[in-house]
């Protein structure tokens, strides 16, 4: 497992490496057709739709990703990591954020979507970032070196979420925390995208299970139409 968590990491090092190379772990499932999420968590369609589908310029009307990057407070060489990173949609200008001296872990199960996130990296000429193809129930961050952890719309997807979310809270700093991003729960015909009703979590579970690991919230934000926006730390 260490040496597939070793093979699975770079540095981003621009034009040099392929992410093509990373090994995988991963499970088997079927996609649902059409909604953009594995029916087991891990998504075995069109990647490159499903990035795409992710970078939909009418995303940001209800994502609002500016307000919630400035809303981060992000400092200059604050470590952060993106778990479940797509392609690199919040990862990239948070590594633009938090400058040279700061870095963010662009973490994620697909290989092709760390591909896109290298792309972006590229064309923003930022090079802190660390590309991580992790395993499905392990994130593989190092313990105690993450100041910010993000997770946008990436929650629902954890399988065994108790044992996920304390590899999760291991991996901060002291003093660090974990942001989580996630849809209100709604019908899908009421919104017209997002995960499938069945895979909507609402808040009062993950404060629920973050409390499980010793993580409550300290920071809620109510300016996404669509999503509840929660910081949580030690408590
Ligand atoms: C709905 S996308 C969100 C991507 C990105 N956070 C964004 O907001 O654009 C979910 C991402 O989580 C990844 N993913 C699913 N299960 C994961 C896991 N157990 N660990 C890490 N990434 C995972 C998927 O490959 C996909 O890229």
């Amino acid at each position: 497992m260490r040496r597939m968590r070793r093979m699975g990491r770079l540095v981003l090092a621009i034009g040099a490496v392929s992410v093509a190379a990373i090994s995988v772990g991963g499970c088997a499932s079927r996609e649902r057709a059409g909604h953009g999420h594995g029916g087991g968590h891990r998504h075995h369609g069109d990647i490159g739709e499903y990035a795409a589908m992710l970078e939909r310029p009418d995303r940001e009307g209800w994502q609002k990703r500016d307000k919630v990057i400035a809303a981060l407070r992000l400092k200059p060489g604050e470590r952060v990591a993106d778990v479940g990173c797509g392609p690199g949609y919040f990862a990239v200008p948070i590594a633009s954020a938090v400058g040279s001296a700061g870095k963010v872990w662009a973490v994620d199960v697909e290989p092709k979507m760390l591909e896109r996130t290298r792309q972006h990296a590229t064309e923003a000429g930022v090079s802190n970032v660390e590309l991580v193809n992790c395993a499905m129930d392990d994130p593989g961050l190092p313990v105690g070196e993450v100041d910010t952890i993000v997770i946008v719309n990436t929650y629902h997807h954890f399988p065994n979420r108790p044992a996920y979310i304390a590899k999760l809270r291991a991996a901060l700093a002291p003093g660090g925390r974990l942001v989580n991003i996630d849809f209100i729960p709604k019908p899908k015909e009421e919104r017209g995208f997002g995960p499938p009703e069945w895979m909507q979590i609402p808040r009062a579970v993950v404060d629920a299970e973050m409390a499980a690991a010793g993580l409550v919230p300290v920071r809620s934000h109510l300016f996404l139409p669509e999503q509840y926006f929660v910081e949580y730390s030690a408590k």
